[in-house]
């Protein structure tokens, strides 16, 4: 594969994911055989943004594959507290390491990076922006639990303004035939418009924008549910207001079919009750489990030691 970076999730063509989620099956498969094939490569992990899943699946990936990671979770403790800019910390950091993954505020902030490194950078969240290797994950998921990813109904319920995870996956999305979109979100949470019009509109899918979800879990073939992003309202009047907007519970499960799937990019507030866990149509545990198992397939490829 030539690409050098993940900045976007359009990055990769179709044919390219293929291959990504084809690799990430072999690994589920036979994970011994690709424990040693990062020997001598150095992840660095830079997250300017609070994190769990991301940062430890990246570096579980990276230790998986028999490389070593390095990096900082608190951008206090770097120089950026310095007022180093972002620029001269990716020229240092690419001098040091194979492979950058990094999560930061500012929309942009990847690509930004991805001028001044010499090594891949990973982009594992841009602000409300993008957030490409959990679309790869969420794809993986979609992939091996609804055999395939053609001809879905995909409802995309909560925080469809400022979910990143949101704007990643439909763009994604829009390139597998007969996807059609039903999203779910209060009027000042709706989905921006450019994904609307650029993505959605100008690839003629077929899309409804509702406000209740009761109205529509029915229809579905995948629910994906998202967090209410309180870090991102300017104003906590309005978080306050908006974040009981959605909860899933299993009164609501039983109007879905039986072989709905529930997805969340995770972490949960209280928009999926714990009930649901127990319920088999419930993936979002595995969804993260996939995560990891799709980045190092990823950081395999991009760092062309397959
Ligand atoms: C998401 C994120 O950071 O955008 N989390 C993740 O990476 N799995 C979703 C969220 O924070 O709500």
């Amino acid at each position: 594969m030539e690409k050098k970076h993940l900045i976007d999730p359009m990055d990769f063509s179709v044919k390219e994911l293929d291959e990504i989620f084809e690799l990430a099956h072999q690994i589920i498969e036979d994970p011994k055989k690709f424990s040693k094939i990062c020997d001598g490569k150095i992840l660095a992990t830079l997250f300017y943004e609070p994190s769990t899943r991301t940062r430890f699946s990246f570096e579980a990936a990276m230790m998986r594959l028999g490389g070593k990671i390095l990096g900082f979770s608190e951008p206090n403790s770097s120089s950026a507290s310095k007022g180093e800019t972002l620029a001269d910390t990716i020229k240092m950091v690419s001098i040091y390491t194979d492979i950058i993954a990094m999560r930061h505020p500012k929309e942009g902030s990847a690509r930004v990076a991805s001028i001044y490194s010499n090594v891949p950078i990973i982009n594992a969240g841009d602000g409300g922006h993008q957030h490409p290797t959990q679309t790869l994950a969420d794809l993986l998921t979609i992939e091996s639990l609804k055999m395939g990813l053609k001809g879905h109904t995909v409802g995309i319920c909560g925080d469809l303004r400022y979910g990143r995870t949101v704007h990643s996956l439909i763009k994604a999305m829009t390139r597998y035939e007969d996807t059609k979109f039903i999203l779910i979100s209060p009027k000042e949470l709706k989905i921006p418009d450019y994904i609307r019009e650029e993505f959605i509109k100008k690839n003629n899918i077929e899309f409804k924008e509702v406000e209740r979800l009761e109205e529509v879990i029915a229809e579905l073939d995948i629910l994906y549910m998202t967090r209410i992003q309180k870090e991102r309202f300017f104003n906590e009047e309005e978080y306050l207001r908006l974040k009981d907007s959605y909860i899933l519970d299993e009164e609501k499960m039983k109007i879905a079919k039986e072989d709905m799937i529930v997805m969340h990019p995770l972490p949960r507030v209280n928009e999926i009750s714990m009930e649901v866990d127990n319920d088999r149509r419930a993936a979002y545990f595995k969804e993260a489990e996939y995560g990891m198992y799709v980045r190092m397939a990823l950081m395999c490829k991009l760092l062309e030691v397959i």
